[in-house]
């Protein structure tokens, strides 16, 4: 089957057709991802062209962002699918390189941002965001695109993504996206393939928590006891594990202990074998 839209698999070809565009007086979005494309993707891909003329995708499996015992080997992949996705959405082109491509024989640097990724998620899952910040140095670096846009759901990675822009003098202006859920409120994410129905049902504790946490504080319950009861909701729905209930701020994402502007509450569970996170503005 031929694909719907244009694929790439190198650096140089993706900057080439960035370069054309630009050149032509087109801005250019760029959405990097790692496929098994839902809603949430095809979101950033619409915001993306919101900002630019152009929108470029790309993806790659990064095996730097997995733990082991991680779920690299399942991650669910599908490129054919993903493409006609991408056509459909509004999408000029697909960066997909290989492993081998993006990190030859002698591959030996590391981007590692200072303190933000020792918070949070990366208090589980050690190494995650060196690998992320480092794929999306190249990936940024390649693709040289007027903006880049990210999701919500992963505000911790956003807020990386963030500084090291900013720290690094990178010009493509990071966009963040708002959260897409199912209507019964699930943030979408590729992991949620991993759900069993039973499952999928009991996760529904993670956004509901988010919610009765946020009503409480606001309605001026203490903040420790408002996440205390949130924490119990979510353990009484069979989550096999509770990472973190946490409000945060939203840059810095140090603990709060009251309300503030830009307070975030975030929250990460494993339910059956699945890690979600998710997150809503206080
Ligand atoms: O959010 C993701 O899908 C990934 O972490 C990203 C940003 C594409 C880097 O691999």
């Amino acid at each position: 089957m031929t694909s719907p839209l244009p694929i790439v698999r190198t650096p140089a070809e993706l900057r080439g057709a960035v370069r054309a565009w630009q050149q032509a007086g087109r801005r250019v979005a760029f959405v990097p991802t790692m496929g098994a494309l839902h809603a949430g993707h095809l979101a950033l891909v619409t915001k993306g062209l919101e900002q630019a003329d152009v929108a470029v995708a790309s993806i790659f499996v990064n095996p730097k962002q997995f733990g082991e015992g991680e779920d690299l080997a399942r991650y669910p992949r599908d490129e054919a699918g993903d493409a006609v996705k991408l056509a459909g959405a509004g999408c000029s082109l697909l960066y997909a390189p290989d492993v081998a491509t993006m990190y030859p024989p002698g591959f030996a640097s590391f981007v590692r941002v200072g303190g933000l990724p020792d918070l949070l998620c990366g208090r589980v899952r050690p190494g995650h965001f060196d690998g992320v910040a480092t794929v999306v140095a190249k990936l940024l670096g390649a693709a040289q695109a007027d903006v880049a846009v990210f999701g919500e759901k992963d505000w911790q990675q956003l807020a990386i993504v963030r500084r090291m822009a900013a720290d690094l003098d990178i010009a493509t202006r990071i966009i963040g996206c708002g959260i897409v859920r199912d209507d019964d409120g699930l943030a979408l994410s590729s992991r949620n393939a991993y759900l069993s129905a039973d499952e999928r049902a009991r996760a529904l504790a993670l956004p509901r928590a988010l919610l009765a946490t946020r009503s409480a504080i606001l309605a001026g319950m203490p903040v420790a006891a408002a996440l205390a009861a949130g924490e119990r909701s979510i353990k009484a729905a069979g989550f096999a594990r509770l990472d973190y209930l946490e409000l945060v701020d939203g840059e810095t994402l140090h603990s709060l202990g009251s309300p503030a502007p830009a307070a975030r509450l975030m929250a990460a569970g494993v339910i059956g074998t699945t890690r979600l996170i998710d997150n809503i503005a206080l």
